[in-house]
């Protein structure tokens, strides 16, 4: 099996993409895109992006390795009777099927970076998206202080065993150097890209941090492995301690619930 694929559908990352849509609506809207358009949200998920592009009437498809996802990303559209709005299985490294030229928006928001191969998925969306479109990622940022997610994953990380060799942290999509490295690979001139810090929301009203910490040992893969392993190496009171105290540090909510800002670095490329 994948491991890239079997990281993400081991848990129900639904449960976490639950507290983001807020800010995914915000950042469709900030593209200030209009149809006609085809757009590619690349790492999708459920459609925390998908979803509101495709209530502003634009073409989209949504790409994901993990079928879990897929499969759920569908049931919303299909509730939400969004017929321009597809979502199908496939790996940011290589979109086979996916012709040149084929989208005016490439959108992956913390999708592409987990990819395995960074380089291979910088060619892709570079290829995938026409001249004259965009591609538009959303990355965490590496030992940021204010990225709440980039400290879960490192404080996650020290409990879980060394990743094997050759393995690209997909951190190193919050880096500059990288990323103007990657794409100039593809293509891009340095001018062509730019780079943002903007703020992504965490929004449970109902849970408390301590909560919100519980669903993500309950449901996003890279959190299962840490407590996995912590389980084994009878760490998990220390694992969970340092995750409850990061997400009550972060957090702005108010009357117990949650409301935790992360900063993010968004990165935007004209072809
Ligand atoms: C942190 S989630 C973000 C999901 C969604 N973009 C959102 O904002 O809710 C990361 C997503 O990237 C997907 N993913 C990871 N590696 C991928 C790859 N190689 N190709 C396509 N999708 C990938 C995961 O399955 C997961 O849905």
């Amino acid at each position: 099996m994948n491991p890239n694929k079997a990281l993400w559908e081991k848990g129900d990352f639904t449960a976490i993409a639950s507290f983001m849509r807020q800010s995914g609506e915000a950042l469709v809207k900030s593209l200030g895109i209009a149809p006609p358009l085809r757009v590619l949200d690349l790492g999708c998920g459920d459609g925390t992006t998908a979803v509101p592009l495709a209530l502003l009437g634009v073409d989209v498809v949504g790409i994901d390795i993990a079928r879990n996802l897929v499969e759920a990303g569908n049931r919303r559209a299909a509730a939400m009777g969004l017929t321009r709005l597809t979502f199908q299985e496939g790996d940011a490294c290589n979109l086979e099927g996916i012709g040149d030229h084929s989208f005016g928006l490439t959108l992956s928001v913390f999708g592409a970076m987990f990819a395995p191969r960074p380089f291979d998925a910088a060619r892709e969306m570079v290829r995938v998206t026409r001249p004259g479109g965009r591609v538009v990622m959303g990355n965490w940022i590496p030992n940021d202080p204010t990225s709440f997610v980039s400290q879960l994953l490192k404080i996650s990380s020290a409990f879980t065993p060394p990743p094997p060799e050759g393995f690209v942290s997909p951190m190193t999509w919050g880096v500059d150097t990288h990323i103007i490295e990657r794409f100039g690979q593809a293509g891009v001139p340095r001018e062509s890209i730019s780079m943002v810090r903007d703020t992504y929301w965490f929004t449970a009203p109902d849970h408390s941090p301590a909560q919100v910490i519980d669903i993500f040992r309950r449901f996003y893969g890279p959190t299962m492995n840490a407590f996995e392993a912590a389980d084994k190496s009878g760490t998990a009171d220390q694992l969970h301690s340092q995750l409850v105290e990061l997400a009550q540090a972060h957090n702005k909510g108010t009357d117990g619930g949650t409301s935790i800002g992360a900063t993010f670095l968004r990165v935007t490329v004209s072809l």
